[in-house]
């Protein structure tokens, strides 16, 4: 099936926006230096699938996180994408489904889902241009 291409020039940091993989929600968040200092923060061994914001995000980009929006769960599609959405109590994305909080790597730090939000592979052919899939 065809990829998805992405021109992220005006995503400014803080915001996020949607887009469609496959037929399913992807974000793509522009991090903050605070959102990218608390997800380093985190102690990894503590976390339910433990990874890096690093490792879920392209060298170079670090602080673009791009990821499906399916919860891991049961599939719904959290919040938090959208200017004024609940981001959960980590600051990421929150699943109002049966309450999973999502961290601002898209983590999962609290609720019933078992992994993080799937990192789709993607990369970066510009700059500001990525290509999913
Ligand atoms: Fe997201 Fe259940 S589907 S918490």
């Amino acid at each position: 099936e065809s990829s998805t291409e992405l021109d992220i020039s005006s995503l400014e940091e803080g915001q996020s926006i949607k887009a469609v993989f496959r037929k399913q929600p992807v974000f793509v968040r522009h991090l903050t230096p605070d959102e990218i200092k608390q997800a380093n923060d985190v102690d990894i061994d503590s976390l339910r699938d433990p990874q890096t914001l690093q490792e879920r995000t392209e060298d170079g980009h670090h602080n673009i996180l791009v990821v499906m929006g399916v919860c891991t769960h049961l599939g719904c599609v959290p919040l938090g994408a959208a200017e004024g959405e609940n981001k959960g109590e980590f600051g990421g994305y929150f699943c109002p489904c049966h309450g999973s909080h999502y961290d601002t790597a898209a983590r999962i730090r609290k609720g019933p889902a078992p992994k993080n939000l799937q990192v789709p592979t993607y990369e970066f052919t510009t700059d500001t241009t990525i290509v999913i899939g």
